[in-house]
């Protein structure tokens, strides 16, 4: 008896300690939002004129996706998007974060292929949207390129830039009034790397080993400066400009093993943090992954290195090139020195070795790549605040996949978003700029790679169910209690 009472205490002052009732206030007018992607939630793949795009090519080629599955259908969005804005005002949410399908708009991927039902399709969302007092905040570029574009090289010619620019330009004169936020592109690091290497995740369009030294450099490159010119014009064209335009980055958070590996872990942080931000918030590529980079090109005999150089007047393009970072956050990994350098998850070559901690809370089925690590989004607002002169930063993403035996009682969803949203308030009562938060994702969509294994939703979507049957699970109306309170109590 007294053993089963010495249990339940410990057990108790266990879930106390972690419930412990604190009230997380933020800020008025702070922007709670939820996000999609086209390619994962509109299904529609060929309807009303839209054009291929590289997702669409990617996902027929045998053993690309774990369950051979498709965002042929997916969530049905495309027809659905009028009871998907629904729940979005259900849980009280005033923002919303969703992608424009490139190949939807122009069908080659470039103006001489303008779909007219494809522009009318997002003028019909966006004034849904607005009508609910929903302000958009659209993504111009989530991984789905026209499948016409990468024929002609994708994003590794350099003529990439100009058909990015076309595209941006239609739609910043086409939307303008009704989009007042814009995100060029969505984790450029993810599309470069995963997309153009696919040593670890293999994303389309797919890349060879032998390109991985180099190619993630060149995409990226190029989507850097695809990002700068948009921006510059953006702001610079009569008209437009009144509102923001920002790039959204993926970061994970790097913590060295011990002393002897913070070395390696600044070195893993110019990759996953600063890659994408600094030559925009500190005018050039960072120095010890240029050092890095430079480093092996000699070794092989390169003339000159893996990664490409801007020229003056494109720093002076980027330099500067956003109103606001976009941060996406899923993850920290342990970093150790390797005597071996390794090509890992940013194809970097880097005598790096990373894992998810045992320690942090798991999610998702066995192996799955996210645990829980809040203090690691918490680090990495404190570095962009103090290294990058405290820009307004908004959270474009952070959430987690179901784990497998709760169903619509998501608790591990919930334990993982309020460790995190309590993480975000810690940071800005330390002075971060954080101007919104926004979950991923509202509905169960295409997980790229991973089909629809790992479902992201806050809403259930029955996949087998001729009507795509949307279901919210708790974690949504956790988190429409967050919202109504705009505070969270943990
Ligand atoms: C980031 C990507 O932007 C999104 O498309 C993806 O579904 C989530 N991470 C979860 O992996």
């Amino acid at each position: 008896m007294l053993r089963l009472l010495l249990f339940v205490t410990a057990w108790l002052s266990l879930v106390l300690a972690e419930h412990k009732g604190k009230v997380y206030k933020f800020p008025e007018g702070f922007r709670w939002s939820t996000a999609t992607a086209s390619y994962q939630i509109e299904g529609a793949w060929n309807e009303d004129g839209r054009g291929l795009s590289i997702w669409d090519k990617f996902v027929r080629k045998p053993g690309k996706i774990i369950d051979n599955s498709t965002g042929d259908v997916s969530s049905d969005s495309y027809h659905k998007f009028r009871e998907d804005i629904q729940l979005i005002s259900d849980m009280g949410l005033k923002e919303y974060r969703f992608s424009f399908s490139w190949s939807r708009i122009f069908a080659d991927g470039t103006p001489n292929s303008l779909n007219p039902a494809g522009v009318l399709y997002y003028h019909e969302v966006l004034d849904e949207l607005i009508s609910h007092g929903i302000t958009p905040v659209v993504t111009l570029f989530h991984w789905d390129l026209p499948q016409g574009l990468q024929d002609r090289g994708g994003w590794l010619n350099r003529d990439v830039v100009d058909w990015y620019l076309d595209y941006a330009k239609f739609c910043f004169h086409e939307f303008g009034h009704k989009v007042q936020y814009w995100i060029t592109h969505n984790e450029p690091i993810i599309h470069s790397t995963y997309g153009h290497c696919g040593l670890w995740g293999e994303h389309a369009p797919g890349g060879l080993k032998e390109h991985c030294d180099w190619a993630p450099y060149v995409v990226g490159h190029h989507m850097l400066l695809a990002h700068a010119y948009a921006y510059r014009y953006y702001h610079g064209t009569r008209g437009l400009g009144k509102g923001k335009v920002g790039i959204t980055n993926h970061v994970l958070f790097p913590i060295a093993e011990s002393q002897d590996d913070e070395k390696v872990r600044d070195l893993v942080l110019d990759f996953s943090l600063h890659w994408f931000n600094h030559p925009i918030f500190k005018r050039d590529y960072p120095d010890k992954m240029k050092a890095w980079l430079a480093y092996l090109s000699k070794k092989e005999g390169r003339s000159a290195s893996r990664l490409p150089e801007f020229t003056p007047h494109e720093l002076d393009l980027l330099s500067g090139s956003a109103d606001f970072l976009g941060l996406n956050y899923y993850i920290s990994m342990i970093v150790r020195t390797s005597s071996k350098p390794e090509v890992n998850m940013f194809g970097m070559d880097a005598p790096a070795k990373l894992w998810l901690s045992k320690k942090w809370m798991p999610v998702g089925r066995e192996h799955s790549w996210i645990r829980s690590h809040p203090q690691g989004l918490e680090g990495l607002l404190d570095i962009i605040r103090e290294e990058y002169d405290n820009p307004e930063v908004l959270i474009t993403e952070n959430g987690c996949m179901d784990t497998p035996g709760e169903s619509l009682e998501d608790v591990t969803r919930i334990r993982y978003l309020g460790g995190h949203i309590a993480a975000v308030s810690k940071a800005i009562s330390r002075g971060s700029k954080v101007a919104g938060y926004t979950l991923w994702s509202l509905i169960d969509n295409f997980e790229w790679a991973d089909g629809y294994t790992n479902l992201f939703g806050v809403h259930q979507v029955d996949f087998d169910s001729p009507n795509k049957t949307r279901t919210p699970k708790k974690s949504s109306k956790f988190y429409a209690d967050v919202v109504r309170n705009n505070a969270l109590t943990w």
